[in-house]
């Protein structure tokens, strides 16, 4: 198992070494390692056991730390990056020659991103690189907003867990990058479109389906948790079917025993915070499948739902 602990500095260390390691981010824990160094990234893609056509984001502490490895900021990334860095959302560039063509899978554009979390930020201070960092699950599987949750799953293969508590937002960043100055968002996530749309106005929304992306986004069937996941518009009636199930509403207290109710307030940034965590808890559940219901489209609730959509593929 990894070491858990909250020593940056010992973080920096391994990570100046060319290893990789789990840190905390407000979305989920990534797994990085120096983004210029290909040995370092290719370590990434085999302890997370993913196809490298599936490119990496590099994690900075600031705008300016962008800048030397990008083409220039077009005025609606700009508007972006103000409003929303540090924060959970990932840019899209024309990448320079100094980024490596395997954190990019060959793709002309690299993807930025200053998260916002304290250890996190302190750490990208301290060493001169940029941290590639994909989350921390092995591939395909939900990711993870805890340090046991990488420990689980990548202990084995990793020196060190930075431990910064519990995700603040739960899901991944929302990735947008540019077609002929249009803003395209090619992930739903922990920043919501109407936001996006506050500071840039209309954008448009291409999600990845296939199982093969050429470019952008996420495979199609992602998230899978081990149990069968099913999606239901009637929770109450599919747990009268099949008694032994579990569910995942999204407010209301169905008194099930194997139920995780995901914001009993209806709010939607509890509900995407507590989102993987009910995935991973109906897969520690002794049922053989599990019911869940979609929640409302709107905030963060369309993001929340993109991944239900994929966990249930
Ligand atoms: O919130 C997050 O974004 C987390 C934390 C750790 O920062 N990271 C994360 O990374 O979710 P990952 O690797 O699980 O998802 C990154 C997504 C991938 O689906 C990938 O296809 C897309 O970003 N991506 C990365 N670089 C890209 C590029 N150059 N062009 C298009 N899409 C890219
Ligand atoms: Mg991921």
């Amino acid at each position: 198992m990894a070491e858990l602990g909250s020593d940056i500095e010992k973080a920096a260390n391994f990570l100046r070494l060319g290893e990789v390691i789990g840190i905390p981010t407000e979305t989920v824990y990534g797994l990085a390692g120096n983004a210029l160094d290909p040995d370092a990234i290719l370590k990434i893609y085999e302890v997370k056991n993913r196809p490298s056509f599936d490119p990496l984001i590099a994690h900075v502490d600031s705008i300016e730390k962008v800048i030397d490895f990008v083409d220039a900021f077009s005025s609606k990334a700009e508007a972006l990056a103000h409003s929303f860095w540090p924060g959970p959302l990932t840019l899209l560039f024309n990448k320079k020659n100094q980024i490596p063509d395997l954190l990019t899978s060959g793709l002309p554009r690299v993807a930025f991103r200053v998260p916002n979390h304290t250890q996190t930020l302190n750490l990208l201070r301290l060493v001169d690189f940029p941290l590639a960092a994909p989350s921390a699950n092995p591939f395909g599987y939900v990711s993870p907003v805890s340090a046991g949750h990488v420990n689980d799953q990548l202990g084995e293969k990793i020196p060190y867990i930075l431990d910064g508590g519990e995700c603040a937002i739960g899901i991944e960043s929302t990735i947008v990058g540019f077609e002929k100055d249009e803003a395209i968002v090619y992930r739903l996530g922990g920043i919501s479109l109407e936001d996006i749309q506050s500071a840039v106005g209309k954008v448009t929304v291409k999600l990845n389906q296939s199982s093969n992306p050429v470019a952008p986004g996420m495979l199609k069937s992602h998230y899978s948790p081990k149990r069968k996941l099913v999606l239901s518009d009637n929770l109450a009636a599919s747990i009268d079917e099949n008694p032994e199930a579990g569910i995942i509403s999204f407010m209301e207290d169905y008194g099930e025993k194997h139920q995780f109710i995901l914001s009993k307030t209806g709010d939607m940034n509890e509900a995407a915070r507590n989102l993987f965590k009910a995935l991973r808890h109906m897969d520690e559940m002794p049922i053989s499948k599990a019911f869940v219901e979609l929640v409302p489209e709107k905030g963060l609730g369309k993001a929340i739902n993109d991944r239900l959509r994929r966990a249930t593929a």
